[in-house]
């Protein structure tokens, strides 16, 4: 059954020199068409949902279209909750079935941070769901969820020591990066990966994938990086073909929702293409 959890998919990466994509998906529709683009092209991946799509999609029709498009394929597709502070939306994925969990405890206090996340784990791990962490703030507002100001900043130590605390499977630190498109060119700090990497066997990961170049991606992935996360560029490519596609019908005066879909599924699988080109993981997993 290639429905996974993502800690084997991220493991596997790691052992293997690439980095798993990791695409917020908003929808069925973007759920089918990133699987069958990841399936195509034999790379594994990551379906991620935001508290804001959980809500909006509801659980029951993510999971569902999620276990549907996955069982069809014959790459490794797991599911995780990206970025939640919400201890009750935790609760409800993990009854669904997600495969993991974001914690974002970035909005706490080191202690409750600490706490907190080790109760994450132990509700999670109960039921066979793996957790990664947050409790630096990673910059910029990603679906109502963040910040743009830097305000919880630790040393690798204090990271090594709440992640062995916790018991997190693995670990989202600072890296330089920001969600949504980059305003300046960033200060990234790739060595921060191998630092964290040479003091605890962990796999560390990337967020704010949108606008880094191939190079900057290859020296993160070089460095130890085994899950990078894209949300803007797919949003981008569906809200962009979408308007595309409606400027025509606009133009005609004819409208066909049924192609409208096409056109959005078409630009989705696209950019699952285009990050497992970059992130090396195209042609690694089609063998399940
Ligand atoms: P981008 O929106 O910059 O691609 O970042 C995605 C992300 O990190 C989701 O957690």
């Amino acid at each position: 059954m290639p429905y996974v959890n993502t800690l084997e998919l991220v493991r596997e990466a790691e052992k293997h020199g690439y980095a798993v994509p990791a695409i917020n998906i908003v929808d069925p529709l973007t759920i089918g068409a990133i699987v069958r683009a990841a399936d195509e092209v034999g790379s594994p991946v990551i379906l991620q949902t935001s508290v804001k799509t959980v809500k909006s999609a509801g659980a029951d029709v993510l999971y569902a279209a999620v276990r549907q498009a996955a069982d069809k394929a014959s790459v490794g597709v797991s599911l995780h909750l990206d970025h939640c502070p919400d201890r009750e939306v935790i609760t409800l994925c993990v009854e669904k079935g997600w495969s993991s969990v974001l914690f974002d405890a970035s909005n706490r206090d080191l202690e409750t941070a600490r706490r907190e996340t080790a109760e994450v784990v132990e509700e999670c791990h109960a039921a066979g769901v793996t957790v990664e962490s947050e409790i630096e703030n990673i910059l910029g507002v990603e679906d109502g969820v963040g910040s743009d100001e830097a305000t919880h900043a630790y040393t690798v130590d204090q990271l090594i020591e709440v992640a062995t605390e916790t018991g997190t499977d693995m670990l989202a630190p600072a890296l330089g990066t920001a969600h949504g498109q980059y305003k300046a060119e960033p200060v990234l700090v790739p060595a921060r990966v191998k630092e964290i990497k040479d003091k605890l066997d962990i796999p560390v990961v990337l967020h704010g994938g949108t606008g880094l170049t191939d190079a900057q991606f290859h020296e993160f992935i070089d460095q130890g990086v085994s899950k990078i996360n894209i949300s803007t560029a797919l949003k981008h490519a569906y809200m962009k073909s979408a308007l595309a596609y409606l400027r025509e019908c606009e133009a005609a005066d004819k409208w066909e929702p049924v192609k409208l879909f096409a056109e959005v599924e078409k630009a989705s699988e696209a950019v699952l293409r285009e990050f497992a080109e970059i992130f090396r993981s195209a042609g690694k997993d089609g063998n399940r």
